[in-house]
Formats: C-alpha cells, structure tokens, sequence
C-alpha cells in the first residue's frame, strides 16, 4: 500500500491530489489521447467515478475548446464536489495555441492540468493560482527531475509499451530510479488494462495508474468505429514502434500503416517533431495511422466508460483478496528472519 502524506511530506496541491484519489472509485485515471477522447469520454469518467483527461488540442480551434471546457466543468460540477476532470496541454515550444489555452484554464479551472512535449514551468503559476494541480508526463529520470525541478506535482512515468507517444523503459525500472528521488505521487502508464496490472503498480510504488488504450474502444471515445473493432482483433504483434509517423516515438497499429502506404523503408525515418498549425487535421499521424499501447490484446469488447471502470474495480477487487490469501501462505515462509528448514 502507498505510505500516507504525513510521511512523505506532500505538498499542500501533493495532498489535494492524493485526496483526489481517495475520493476516486479507483486509483486509475483515464489518459488523455490525440483525437480519441473528449467532452463525452471525461464526464463519463466522472460519473463513473474516476478522472479523466482530454488533449486541449483535440478541439478543432480555440471557440470549439471553450465550447468543450465550458461543458465539461458545469457537468462535472454537477455531480458533486469529488468529481474531477483533467485537462492536457502540449508545452512544446512550436505548438501555436498555448497562450489561448491557459488563458481557458485560468477561466474554467480544471482541477488537474496535464502537460505533455515540455517543461511543466509554463502552466504552473496559473494552475497553481486557482489551487489546480499540475500532472507532468515523462520518460526518463532525466526529464522526471526537471519536472520536479520545475514544480510539477505529480509525474506521470510513461514506460515502455504505453500507446501514443511511448516510452522506452521498463516500468519497474523506470519507477524504482525515479522512486530514488521523487516522493511526491507517481502515476504509472503503459499497457494498464486490467484490475491487477493497477494493484501491481502500487505495489512497484506508484500512487495511480493512467489507461489509455483501454478507453478507446469505448461507446464515448472519439475513435471511428473501424478504429475501435480494429483494437478488439489486434494484439501486441500488431503494433509497430516507430519515429516515422510523428516524430516522436509511438506504437501504431500495423494495418493502419500499411494503408497509409508506408513502407519498411519509411518506417525507420525520423519526422521532425512540429505542432504548430492546426495538428488535428495532420494529414497521415493519428487521423488514418491509429495508435495502441502494448495491453491491446486485453481489449475484447467495445464497452460503456462505466463498464470499464467497473471492471477494473472487480479486477483490483479480486487482487487484493487474492493478495490477502498470498500474505496468509507467504508471510511465514518468506517474513520470517531465517529461511525454515
Ligand atoms: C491514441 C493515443 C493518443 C494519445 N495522445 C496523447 C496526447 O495527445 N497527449 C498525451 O499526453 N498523451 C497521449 N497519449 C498517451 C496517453 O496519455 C497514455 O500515456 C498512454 O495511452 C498510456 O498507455 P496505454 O495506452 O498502454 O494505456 C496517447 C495515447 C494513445 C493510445
């Protein structure tokens, strides 16, 4: 189980956000994603007891984001006061729409603000204002103390095999080095998809778990159709990781490539990475090339945002009885000074 905030020292945004998760129905938060979620995908998060998080660039141009933000806080609002929702924010230096966006923040407040592409340092005063939590993405230790350096209050540790934008570490690796340094709440990301892959990450140390590719198939997500019935017969052999589409590396479902015409050659290409201009309507990354993380195989069913979360819940129900039956056998043999002969 994670140690309490008295002993860790949390900050006071630290604690709002560990409150956060007690109040939530489980230590899972739904991962914001490129064109797949949306105003829909998040309230349905929030009522069924979880966080969820929307790209701010998924809205077509800054009236439709205003549209959106304005939506989701009243509905999220409305179904009381622990109901929260996230939004995530590209910091990249090319991306264009950045100062119309915090300026929507600062105007809707959304309890969790999650950044991506960049240093955290440029919503924190903002968030921070209106007493909103900052939630930075990172991939290495590198950019996890630069993070911290920065003021993030929590780190999101994307790991290897995560969809979208992927990682290139081991979760357990990745979250014991940056554990070294780094008290404040961790959120793992990366192949989440059942109940005991969230309770297996508590118990490598994280506080919560973010699932990305395990909403997509979802009655609320944004994904097409063909999309959505594409994830329920792929599994992890499917995917390729690569730099090619957007620059950054990512996992794209194979069949998507090859009918976007790229071919072995082009796949190993690098893209230079740029989100100025309209990114939503980039003509070949995301829109026709779909991306899913390496739990892809877990996904059998297009469900309702409710089903998912009560299924996971029943998931890390079942594991920590299990746990308990396990502690019964394993803590005399293994918690004893000396191994019994
Ligand atoms: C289709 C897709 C689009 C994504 N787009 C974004 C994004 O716009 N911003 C972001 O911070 N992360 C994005 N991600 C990464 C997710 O936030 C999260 O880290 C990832 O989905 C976790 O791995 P999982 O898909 O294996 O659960 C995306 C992931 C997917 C699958």
């Amino acid at each position: 189980m994670t140690s309490t905030s008295m002993d860790r020292q949390l900050t006071e945004a630290q604690k709002s956000f560990m409150n956060l998760l007690a109040t939530s129905a489980l230590p899972v938060m739904a991962a914001p994603m490129f064109l797949v979620s949306g105003p829909d995908l998040v309230i349905a998060c929030a009522r069924a007891g979880i966080i969820g998080a929307y790209p701010a660039a998924n809205a077509r141009n800054i009236e439709a984001l205003e549209e959106w933000m304005a939506h989701t806080s009243q509905e999220v609002q409305n179904i009381g006061p622990h109901a929260a929702w996230a939004l995530n924010m590209i910091v990249h230096s090319s991306y264009d729409r950045f100062a119309a966006e915090i300026a929507l923040v600062e105007k809707y407040q959304p309890k969790v603000v999650s950044t991506a592409l960049g240093s955290p340092k440029r919503v924190l005063e903002t968030v921070h204002g209106y007493g909103g939590v900052v939630m930075a993405d990172i991939t290495t230790p590198t950019l996890a103390r630069k993070a911290a350096d920065a003021g993030a209050d929590v780190l999101v540790l994307v790991t290897n095999g995560a969809g979208g934008h992927t990682g290139h570490y081991h979760p357990f690796a990745l979250l014991a080095e940056v554990r070294r340094f780094w008290k404040g709440p961790i959120g793992l990301a990366g192949a989440i998809t059942t109940g005991t892959d969230v309770r297996a990450a508590q118990l490598l140390g994280a506080d919560f778990v973010l699932a990305g590719t395990r909403f997509i198939a979802t009655n609320e997500s944004l994904a097409a159709p063909a999309y959505r019935e594409l994830l329920i017969t792929s599994k992890i052999e499917d995917l390729v990781q690569t730099k090619a589409v957007s620059g950054v590396l990512a996992n794209w479902l194979k069949p998507t490539l090859d009918q976007a015409g790229f071919t072995a050659e082009q796949l190993k290409e690098e893209k230079k990475i740029d989100f100025s201009g309209d990114i939503a309507s980039a003509p070949k990354a995301w829109k026709s090339v779909w991306s899913a993380g390496h739990g892809v195989g877990g996904i059998d069913r297009i469900s309702q945002v409710e089903d998912v979360v009560q299924e996971l819940r029943a998931g890390y129900a079942a594991a920590l009885i299990k746990e308990q039956t396990d502690l019964a056998q394993l803590l005399p043999l293994y918690a004893a000074k000396n191994h019994p002969q």
